[in-house]
């Protein structure tokens, strides 16, 4: 019943940070998901009879891809397939129920935020046992194996059910569907103090979810309607949908409009968030105050120990390289250590499983900490929902407070997308030429004080990852990161994110754009923006 069929190496680029991201169209190529699958498991050894979790975000072509890869799990030699019920798991969930039934690893199918549909955008991944992101040395075996793999196996076998909680054999296999929601609810029941934030809705406190039609829906209804009463309706576009209604499931300003006008209005409930595609990003905005997500990181590692599973403190904490320095404010005052490491949920993994850092955050609208080892969005809201069951008080005097205490940092991110992919590399690769003659100039109003081209020693296993991103410290504390994204599926997208510290509150009311001008007119400067791209104003700014 199992066969081996013949396939052709992919010759296709280096999959990123975050697994293979492609169009569907791309995707539906014959033998081309079964080509990666295929390397995936040639590049594992020791899995014979154990366990895989299957689970995705419930895109356009996630039964389909789900259906291939139990059939070639079993042709492989797994002895057990965990799917969730209807092919979905939210990447955190996937990661908790990888850890939870000490799987070998698991498949996630989702392209995180990017939209979804017949022409949208697909992606695998795969996550070892620890439940987090494959590290690079497997990824990097998986890409070389792409490039020679001639044959895949897979089952000659009809389709399995994939809507009905139980077990069935496949062969030898046994394929467990699982409640998608159940495990991960009751971790999050586990970590925070329900009764508290029940109290709290109990006693009127309103909240508001946008779910996105992306996977957090069924979490999010099972928790804060069913489990925490946060009452009817909280929960705003809560079935996932293929094409995730048209939209794009990304929880910032532009994606998430709708709920920022709603929290800006005279009525607005007390407390508003979203999340993405996939579950694992996260959107935090109080009553009348928009949290960007590196202060929110900083603002929970602060206020950590109100929930029941942080009460004795947390270790440390670790952000991204462009992620806001809010953190090390924290970190110090805390007297823990803080890391900086480069983009991407994957650095975290190392440092979360050694005990050196409780919490992890990404300027990119991700927060996480050591329960499972993905960014977890649904957690963030439970926390902050923890926080302020706890100290009784708005959003907005928790961050207003929060920047009295320890200074406000400024941030903002500019995205230039769709850029010629030669333009932005040339562009990048002079900077970098560059970066010794930059030290003492001055751009703008700003000296610059150092510039470096980010580059990460790992002290857990010793590796080390370079060429990460452009920093540059200009005197006065102001900070300029430029990198390239790896996650977009078209062209070449120029990040360039910028921060400025004031520590006096006299100076906290501005909006960020006016007081970071100065760094913006500095990045400008610095990378002849407009003289190589043409373009006078960024695509996104968030
Ligand atoms: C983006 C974010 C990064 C995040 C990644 C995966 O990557 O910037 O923080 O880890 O998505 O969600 P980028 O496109 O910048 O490479
Ligand atoms: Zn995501």
């Amino acid at each position: 019943m199992f066969q081996t069929l013949p396939t052709s190496p992919y010759k296709d680029q280096k999959p990123g940070t975050s697994g293979l991201r492609k169009k569907v169209p791309v995707f539906q190529q014959k033998n081309y998901a079964e080509n990666f699958i295929q390397s995936i498991f040639d590049s594992l050894e020791g899995f014979a009879g154990k366990s895989l979790v299957i689970g995705g975000d419930g895109r356009f072509y996630n039964r389909e891809v789900i259906q291939t890869a139990i059939k070639m799990a079993a042709a492989n030699g797994f002895g057990r397939i965990i799917v969730g019920q209807g092919g979905i798991l939210s990447t955190p969930a996937a990661s908790h129920v990888i850890r939870k039934y000490k799987a070998f690893g698991g498949i996630i199918l989702s392209a995180s935020h990017n939209p979804g549909g017949p022409k949208e955008d697909f992606g695998i991944k795969y996550n070892i046992g620890n439940g987090g992101p494959a590290p690079e040395r497997i990824t990097d075996a998986i890409f070389a194996r792409s490039l020679e793999i001639d044959s895949y196996k897979i089952a000659d076998h009809g389709d399995i059910n994939l809507d009905t909680v139980g077990e069935s054999k496949l062969g030898e296999m046994i394929v467990q569907i699982i409640d998608p929601v159940t495990d991960y609810a009751d971790l999050m029941e586990e970590l925070f103090d329900f009764a508290a934030i029940k109290d709290m809705f109990a006693g009127g406190f309103k909240f508001a979810f946008d779910a996105m039609s992306a996977v957090t829906g069924p979490y999010a209804l099972e928790i804060f309607e069913n489990r925490l009463g946060a009452g009817d309706g909280c929960v705003m576009n809560g079935t996932p949908l293929p094409d995730f209604g048209g939209h794009h499931p990304d929880p910032n300003l532009v994606h998430a409009k709708k709920l920022h006008d709603m929290m800006m209005a005279e009525d607005a409930p007390d407390f508003g968030a979203a999340s993405d595609g996939d579950g694992d990003r996260n959107l935090i905005i109080g009553k009348h105050i928009y949290v960007t997500p590196s202060d929110s990181l900083a603002i929970l590692a602060a206020n950590a120990h109100h929930a029941p599973a942080y009460k004795n403190g947390i270790a440390g904490i670790a952000r991204s390289m462009p992620t806001s320095m809010a953190s090390d404010r924290v970190a110090e005052k805390l007297g823990i250590q803080l890391y900086e490491t480069p983009t991407g949920w994957k650095f975290f993994g190392n440092l979360l499983d050694e005990g050196k850092v409780t919490i992890c955050g990404e300027e990119s609208a991700g927060t996480g900490s050591d329960h499972v080892r993905e960014k977890d969005g649904l957690w963030a809201v439970l926390l902050w929902l923890n926080i302020l069951a706890s100290r009784k008080t708005s959003a907005k005097d928790i961050v207003e407070d929060h920047w009295q205490t320890f200074g406000r940092t400024y941030y903002s991110r500019h995205d230039y997308e769709g850029l010629d992919t030669d333009i932005a590399n040339k562009l990048m690769s002079d900077l970098r030429g560059s970066l010794n003659d930059l030290k003492g100039t001055s751009a703008g109003v700003h000296k610059i004080e150092n510039a470096d081209d980010f580059s990460y020693l790992d002290p857990v296993d010793g590796s080390t990852s370079s060429n990460q991103g452009i920093r540059i410290f200009f005197e006065g504390g102001a900070r300029l990161v430029l990198r390239l994204s790896g996650t977009g599926t078209t062209g070449a997208t120029l990040r360039v994110y910028m921060e400025y510290f004031e520590p006096d509150a006299e100076q906290h009311g501005l909006d960020p754009q006016d007081a970071l001008k100065d760094v913006i007119k500095a990045a400008s400067i610095i990378t002849e923006l407009y003289k190589r791209t043409g373009r006078e104003a960024p695509t996104v700014i968030t």
